[in-house]
């Protein structure tokens, strides 16, 4: 992927132990295709030498207002003017509250003076100790930050550098770079609130088997990712899955199919789409045994009886918010062949007005997979692209029928 082509960051460290994490986020920003200006305080070279940072982003690194290789000696005036955003990381709470005062005796502080505010946006990534960040002073300059404009990145929490433990690492590399594509997206769903299930369910038989399917959640993780960078509130009902949480999206973990349902029937008052991409069991045994079910030695093999499950995308379907419009409902259907005859009936008999086909042992468990949108006006295809991608594709068709709507 490169979802950072044609951008130009400048990257600014200050002093901090976290200056080795920024090492990596250069790394990660180059390969995501921007380009990548470094400029560092004099304390953030006692962390990481400006040779590491230049054999990274291929660029002489910058660190005085007198460097004579500019040749008009402006460098705090030509390096902002390039950039699509000045991302300091770390961003030490000495140098924020140099940000805040307006100080300029530095190229770092001097070239986030100089920038042009409408244009140039700020965004920094807070690293300090715990205490450090938690005192009224470094909290007071953050709302102030915040209030001029400056986009503070949260902090991450656990243990420190320092020893102890707490709130107040800067994020990790992917964190901040996945920030940094959600703060480049735009904003098409502002105001909007999705609720996503995602993965498999899993129906006990005894305390250690169950019945599950090959779904690895990753279509309803990459949707909720494509919607919360978008701008929405995402609340994402996910089954057993190893798949780490999308950054601001809040996730709420269930195992069988009844708790999917609860969970969905607890938000989807809040909610304006719901989105349906999880593998829900059909059926679960009619009863879970305590214990476990144990060989007797006959060889019999235990009559499991099931009952169905609840089908939840046709329940919040027929909900009222969902038929007078308030709730736009999109549903999934993972089948092995016939895709669009078993598409067509399936948004008929779930009474959703948009259903997205794809080939279920295609793409369980891959990384890329192809869409089939069905709805009354007509079929359009998504080809085969990467989840991430058609992610985005289905968020943005999504918003388009959200504001297409009367
Ligand atoms: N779904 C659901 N609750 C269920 C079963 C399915 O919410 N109990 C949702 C899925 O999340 C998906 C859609 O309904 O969005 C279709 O799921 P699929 O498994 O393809 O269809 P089924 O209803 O199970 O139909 P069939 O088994 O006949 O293919």
């Amino acid at each position: 992927m490169t979802e950072l082509a044609g951008k130009h960051i400048v990257l600014g460290l200050s002093g901090g132990i976290a200056a080795y994490k920024a090492a990596e986020l250069c790394r990660a920003l180059v390969k995501e295709g921007a380009s990548v200006q470094v400029v560092m305080t004099e304390a953030a070279t006692q962390f990481m030498t400006p040779v590491t940072l230049q054999a990274l982003s291929n660029r002489p690194v910058v660190m005085s207002q007198w460097d004579a290789r500019e040749p008009n000696n402006m460098a705090h005036i030509n390096l902002s003017r390039e950039a699509d955003a000045i991302l300091v990381a770390p961003a030490s709470a000495d140098f924020m509250a140099k940000l805040l005062h307006g100080r300029a005796d530095d190229l770092l502080s001097l070239m986030c003076l100089a920038r042009p505010m409408d244009t140039v946006p700020l965004i920094v990534a807070p690293a300090m100790n715990r205490e450090m960040w938690q005192h009224p002073a470094t909290q007071r300059n953050v709302a102030q930050l915040k209030a001029d404009g400056t986009h503070v990145l949260a902090v991450g929490t656990g243990d420190q550098a320092c020893g102890e433990t707490g709130d107040g690492r800067m994020l990790e590399p992917e964190e901040i770079l996945q920030d940094l594509i959600a703060f480049f997206t735009p904003k098409t769903l502002q105001g909007q609130h999705w609720l996503i299930t995602a993965g498999p369910t899993f129906e006990a038989i005894d305390p250690v088997r169950g019945i599950t399917n090959l779904s690895s959640g990753k279509m309803g993780f990459a949707i909720a990712r494509a919607a919360a960078e978008a701008g929405a509130q995402v609340t994402l009902v996910a089954g057993p899955v190893h798949l780490p949480t999308p950054r601001g999206v809040q996730r709420v973990d269930v195992v069988s199919a009844q708790n999917m349902h609860q969970a969905v029937m607890n938000a989807s008052d809040a909610a304006t789409v719901f989105v349906a991409t999880a593998a829900v069991a059909d059926w679960r045994p009619a009863t879970a045994a305590e214990q476990k079910l144990k060989k007797d030695g006959s060889g019999q093999v235990p009559a499991l009886s099931f009952v169905e499950n609840p089908d939840i995308l046709a329940g919040v379907a027929q909900s009222a918010r969902a038929q007078s419009g308030a709730l736009y409902c999109v549903g999934f259907a993972a089948e092995s062949h016939d895709l669009l005859a078993h598409a067509k009936a399936k948004r008929e008999r779930k009474g959703v007005p948009l259903l997205v086909g794809n080939i279920g042992p295609a793409t369980f468990g891959q990384d890329d997979n192809a869409l089939l949108l069905v709805e009354a006006s007509g079929t359009q295809e998504l080809p085969r692209n990467s989840k991430r991608a058609l992610a985005q594709q289905l968020v943005a068709e999504v918003a388009q029928r959200l504001k297409a709507r009367p």
